[in-house]
């Protein structure tokens, strides 16, 4: 067993929309460790999910972390409702707005972990003074909006960088977007400790043949071990 264990966080993006409490209970009994649910506002990326009422609906179905990704802008105005929906991480993006210092603060003071997102065009120099307020740096490796998009490779050098720039702080890296058993080992070997997968965790399975979830999740967390 390798000292560090990748995460797998199945995104309910790529899950059947009128099934979600089946589709998240099937995906842990098949081995996730988190759930991560994205939140789409059609302003601040091309494309909407769903709100704080939905959030809360999924909540009692979900056993392991609610993983929160907004991708909304502003993002202060919902933080209190994504955390009364039982959020356990809130995740905000650094380019939603001028102020993530107080955006990060405001999540952590509604008793939720805080986590901080960067777009595949954003550099790690503006987080020099934000890594002593997050419990998460989520490094999107697509422009978020969409699943199953292509893998962007110059974010792997940035998980490279960015597990340096961590230090021994108690900060998780997420990977977030185009995960695959072909890239989950290259971000393992970069420093992730979470791989956030939508389409490759949904394909080939149901709620009613929920076995390829669990193959699927197995093909990638042994490709990231291996890595390590
Ligand atoms: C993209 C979302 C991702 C997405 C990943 O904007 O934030 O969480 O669901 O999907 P895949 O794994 O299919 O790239
Ligand atoms: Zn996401």
């Amino acid at each position: 067993m390798p000292e560090r264990s990748i995460k797998i966080a199945p995104s309910i993006l790529s899950a059947d929309f009128a099934n979600f409490g089946q589709e998240i209970r099937a995906v842990e009994a098949q081995g996730a460790d988190w759930i991560h649910v994205d939140v789409m506002d059609g302003h601040f990326v091309p494309n909407l999910t769903f709100g704080p009422p939905l959030v809360k609906a999924i909540r009692p179905h979900i056993s392991t972390v609610m993983d929160v990704h907004l991708m909304i802008a502003p993002v202060d105005p919902y933080i209190d409702a994504f955390a009364e929906a039982g959020s356990d991480i809130i995740t905000a993006h650094l380019e939603a707005g001028p102020h993530i210092h107080r955006t990060l603060q405001a999540i952590r003071a509604a008793g939720c972990k805080a986590g901080l997102a960067l777009n595949p065009g954003t550099g790690l120099a503006d987080m020099a003074y934000l890594l002593d307020m997050v419990d998460l740096v989520c490094v999107m490796a697509v422009n978020p909006g969409f699943g199953g998009q292509k893998f962007i490779h110059s974010q792997v050098d940035k998980v490279r960088r960015l597990r340096e720039m961590i230090g021994d702080r108690p900060i998780q890296i997420e990977i977030d977007g185009g995960i695959t058993p072909d890239t989950a080992p290259l971000m393992a070997a970069a420093g992730a400790d979470v791989l956030v997968a939508g389409s490759a965790v949904f394909k080939g399975g149901s709620v009613a043949d929920p076995a390829p979830y669990g193959e699927n999740i197995r093909r990638i967390r042994e490709a990231a071990d291996a890595a390590l």
